[in-house]
């Protein structure tokens, strides 16, 4: 079987690369390296070792899909490719609009151009907004609070139409919670261009000396210690919840979603002191004003995907601190 990784250059799609190629997937990985570089997918065959095929490859260039399409026989795909800075969607809602909803348009008038209807994709928690926790798939979604949820959310919407349209249609979407951590290995992790947005590459960059200081977002919300609680999973155990979709599209048609996480919250203050444990270093940083759009607590109810994906996260914020380290560690100035 033959899976079409895009985007699988990034964070979440290298270990699901990893993951699909130790499975005996071949694997075709199609990215434009807006967010990540080639050596990654080197690095990715020097953990598994084994060979992946790659085009640079913009999903929003037909041509170039259909390329793809025409020299493999693509099975199903799982869709990774896309803008995810929140802050920045803010500002540029058009470049998020255009990337992530034209792009997948393409992508999936492609797919069914070349008889390919089997495909998972990377939807976020971001799409239930202010709902109660934990959320449950059949919850509301769409009151969402940036145009990069909203992108999320309208793409949702596109495939649920697609399917509604065509049976012969398999779609999962599986909305992420908040992954951190790295593979064992160090050699493939989050490697953020610039000052990183996201808790965990921020406290670790604190950590290594690149960055002076880490602010924390608020001390006064209505939480056990005043701080956010987020569902945090480990990279690895999202990776191969990818796994679990796959062979479930592979054998079904229909459209469900999923949330992939640990269903456990944990708060900004447990990462910081898991991470000072399993690094031995104090982490300088100062309680400061809330951002603007953060919610106090969300964390998944992951019982669907545990009974119907056959999928349940195994690693502890203790083991995605660790692994975040050892990559940084072994990476201090990124992937290059
Ligand atoms: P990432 O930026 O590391 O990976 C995305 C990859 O897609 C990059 O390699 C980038 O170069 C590529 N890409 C972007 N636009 C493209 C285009 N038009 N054509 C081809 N390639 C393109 O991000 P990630 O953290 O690995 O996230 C992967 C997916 O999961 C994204 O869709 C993201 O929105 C979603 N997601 C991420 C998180 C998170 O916290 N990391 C949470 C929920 C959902
Ligand atoms: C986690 C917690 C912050 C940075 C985002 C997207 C979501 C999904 C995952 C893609 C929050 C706090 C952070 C810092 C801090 N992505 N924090 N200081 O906001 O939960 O979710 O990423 O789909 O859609 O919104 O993740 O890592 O930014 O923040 O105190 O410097 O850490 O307030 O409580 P978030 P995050």
């Amino acid at each position: 079987m033959t899976i079409l990784v895009t985007g699988g250059a990034g964070y979440i799609g290298s270990h699901t690369c990893v993951e699909l190629l130790n499975s005996g997937y071949d694997v075709v990985v199609a990215d434009n390296y807006y967010n990540s570089v080639p050596a990654v997918l080197d690095r990715v065959e020097q953990i598994t070792g084994k060979k992946l095929a790659r085009y640079e490859c913009d999903i929003r260039d037909r041509e170039g899909l259909k390329k793809i399409f025409s020299e493999n026989k693509i099975d199903a795909v799982i869709h990774f490719a896309g803008l995810k800075a929140v802050g920045e969607s803010t500002k540029l809602p058009l470049m998020y609009y255009e990337n992530n909803i034209s792009g997948s348009v393409v992508l999936f008038e492609e797919m069914a151009a070349a008889g390919c209807k089997k495909i998972v994709f990377s939807s976020s928690a971001t799409v239930y907004g202010n709902n109660p926790i934990p959320y449950k798939e059949d919850m509301p979604t769409g009151d969402v609070s940036s145009p990069y949820g909203r992108t999320k959310h309208f793409i949702e919407q596109i495939l649920g139409d697609v399917y509604r349209s065509d049976n012969e249609w398999s779609i999962s979407l599986l909305r992420y919670f908040n992954p951190i951590g790295a593979h064992e290995s160090g050699l493939i992790g989050e490697d953020p261009n610039g000052i990183p947005n996201n808790l965990m590459p921020f406290i670790s960059r604190v950590a290594i000396g690149k960055l002076p200081c880490l602010t924390v977002f608020g001390g006064d919300y209505d939480t056990k210690d005043g701080t956010c609680i987020r569902d945090y999973i480990h990279v690895v155990d999202l990776a191969k919840a990818h796994l679990c979709a796959v062979d479930k599209i592979l054998g079904t048609t229909g459209i469900e979603a999923y949330n992939i996480g640990n269903g456990k919250g944990y708060s900004v203050l447990d990462i910081i002191n898991a991470f000072e444990k399993e690094s031995g270093i104090k982490l300088n940083y100062v309680i400061g004003d809330r951002r603007e759009g953060d919610l106090p607590a969300f964390y998944a109810d992951a019982s669907k995907a545990n009974k119907e994906l056959g999928w349940t996260a195994e690693y502890d914020i203790d083991k995605m601190c660790a692994d975040t380290w050892n990559f940084q560690t072994k990476n201090p100035d990124g992937i290059k």
